[in-house]
């Protein structure tokens, strides 16, 4: 998906996500080689969407992908994956996939020390998708907020480096600004909102691009919807 001007300089590469309208919504996908986050509380579609990410990239383009991440069960993830009809398995015997079940405590130590066994992967099996699902049990190893501005700037740093588009989950109950703005005040590229509000009896499902660096991307709240073939945005909703 390169788009060039004549002088062959190359303007901007987009990384589609395959979340059936989003793409349309960021410019075909998120920027090659960026840091994106995915922010929600339990249950908002984090992982689905995140897969979803991973699983476009593996069967649609060829890239590679990587998940790491501290609270899915391997079994547990691949089994519910597959009644949207990804089979992970599959892919990780054919070397498309790699699952790493990862402690917060490794990935400090990979910030002190370098790469570590994450960058063995990437360059092994030649990784272009990641997902780290998720940095809220990294975020609470540190205790204050410059400790934990700090690791996360590493944090992303060595990302950059290692050349993947990668999606970052991050818990967050109650999303509003204020808490946004305190607690996960970093640098990411983009940050993408969940809702999963109640509303009377039932619980509705919503999207929001809150940031995208370089991107004209919309500033509405989409409906969104979770089916047999995984997430969907409402177009006009
Ligand atoms: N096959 C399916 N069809 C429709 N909806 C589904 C399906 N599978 C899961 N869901 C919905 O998706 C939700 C889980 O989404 P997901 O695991 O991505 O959330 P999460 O934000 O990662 O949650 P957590 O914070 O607990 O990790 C389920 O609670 C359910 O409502
Ligand atoms: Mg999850």
């Amino acid at each position: 998906m390169k788009t060039q001007t004549s002088s062959k300089k190359v303007i901007s590469e987009r990384v589609p996500t395959g979340v059936k309208t989003f793409d349309s919504l960021i410019e075909g996908g998120f920027k090659r080689n960026s840091v994106n986050l995915v922010v929600g509380g339990p249950g908002s579609g984090k992982t689905i969407f995140a897969i979803q990410f991973l699983y476009t990239g593996m069967v649609k383009y060829n890239e590679n992908a990587l998940y790491v991440t501290f609270e899915e069960k391997k079994e547990k993830l691949y089994d519910d994956m597959l009644s949207f009809g990804w089979d992970l398995k599959k892919l990780e015997n054919q070397n498309k996939f790699v699952f790493l079940e990862y402690t917060p405590e490794q990935v400090k130590k990979l910030l002190v020390e370098g790469g570590g066994i994450v960058e063995s992967i990437i360059e092994k099996y030649k990784i272009k998708r990641l997902v780290i699902d998720s940095i809220t049990s990294f975020s609470l190893l540190y205790s204050d907020e410059l400790a934990k501005k700090e690791a996360s700037l590493a944090l992303f740093e060595v990302i950059n480096n290692w050349g993947c588009t990668a999606i970052l989950t991050a818990q967050e109950n109650k999303i509003d600004e204020r808490s946004l703005s305190s607690s996960i005040d970093f640098e990411v590229d983009s940050i993408i909102l969940l809702y999963h509000p109640r509303v009377d009896h039932t619980r509705s499902r919503a999207i929001e691009i809150l940031k995208m660096r370089g991107t004209k991307h919309s500033g509405r709240i989409y409906s969104l919807s979770i089916d047999k073939n995984g997430i969907s945005i409402k177009p006009g909703h």
